[in-house]
């Protein structure tokens, strides 16, 4: 049977750009966006969704036969700091929907996206193992993890083949992200390209795992596409591709753009950011399923700047 693709949150950081790739595999007409918003400026076929009203979700599943739904519906870490009913609603309310629906037989199956976030101030914070003490003390975190349990829960129940992987910052140049503790690493390239300096919300010192958009979008085609017995987590992967902090960042961007210059105010995104890891271990992604970065931190400043000197 052919794959039928539905994106939910396609208007985020990692739905428009997942959008375009799986678009690419599967054929325009195969893969449907979906976000709250009325209408959208994509190129290819929309729908209006809110991942809480279950019954327009059914009902569009099986209108369309959907066999694969990636749920990237969420407020980010700051974000959801600010509406923490809301947050925590849309994650797992949202989520349930979606398993309760593959594990009535209308997906085959399902992507869902954690985070670093999982993580809290008690774990580990050089080389985090996938398996570590998980504490997290953030909205975003908790509903994270708590939906991360769901996905194993709805497997070793009901047989759902969902699949997922704790993203760490996403840094890409063809989608803006809203709303998380990691924005500055893809802010910081739009000041430094057009000769402004850059006021960072985190102290020069904060290091977090980051990763370009490009990888992210990999890692999540390649979970989906290997074989199912390879996926032997059914919480979400670890994956891992660099570590640095702002002052390393603005060091690197310096080598292409020398005038930059970047000042230090960190704000409430400093006591988030403050408790999530500095470095990732991902033996697991790995070993299980073969993921591999292509990005290291000088390769993403200098595709990003390459990339964005034109659209700046
Ligand atoms: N990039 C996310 C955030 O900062 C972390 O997953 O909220």
């Amino acid at each position: 049977m052919a794959e039928k693709v539905l994106i939910i949150g396609s208007l985020g950081q990692v739905g428009r750009e997942l959008f375009e790739s799986l678009c690419g595999d599967y054929g325009v007409e195969n893969v449907i966006a979906s976000d709250v918003k009325e209408s959208a400026d994509i190129k290819g076929r929309y729908e209006q969704l809110d991942v809480l009203d279950k019954d327009r979700l059914y009902s569009l599943i099986k209108k369309e036969g959907v066999t694969q739904v990636y749920n990237l519906a969420a407020l980010l870490s700051a974000t959801a700091e600010k509406n923490p009913a809301f947050g925590w609603k849309l994650t797992i309310d949202g989520q349930f929907n979606v398993l309760e629906l593959a594990k009535e037989g209308h997906i085959k199956k399902i992507f869902w996206p954690s985070s670093i976030a999982v993580f809290g101030p008690t774990t580990p914070k050089q080389q985090t193992p996938q398996k570590t003490v998980i504490e997290p003390n953030t909205v975003y975190g908790i509903g994270k993890l708590a939906g991360e349990m769901w996905n194993q829960y709805y497997h070793e129940k009901f047989n759902v083949d969902v699949r997922g992987v704790r993203y760490p910052g996403l840094i890409g140049w063809k989608s803006l992200p809203g709303g998380g503790t990691t924005d500055y690493a893809v802010d910081i390239f739009y000041s430094a390209l057009r000769g402004e300096s850059f006021d960072c919300f985190l102290s020069h010192d904060t290091s977090l795992p980051m990763m370009h958009m490009e990888d992210a979008i990999r890692a999540t085609r390649e979970i989906m596409e290997a074989p199912a017995e390879n996926i032997k987590l059914r919480t979400c992967y670890n994956i891992s591709a660099m570590n640095f902090n702002p002052q390393q960042l603005a060091k690197e961007i310096k080598n292409h753009i020398p005038n930059f210059e970047i000042t230090y105010h960190p704000d409430y995104r400093q006591e988030i950011a403050s408790t999530w890891p500095a470095s990732i271990n991902d033996t697991e992604a790995r070993v299980h399923w073969g993921w591999k970065e292509k990005y290291d931190m000088p390769g993403l400043v200098r595709n990003m700047i390459k990339n964005l000197k034109d659209k700046v």
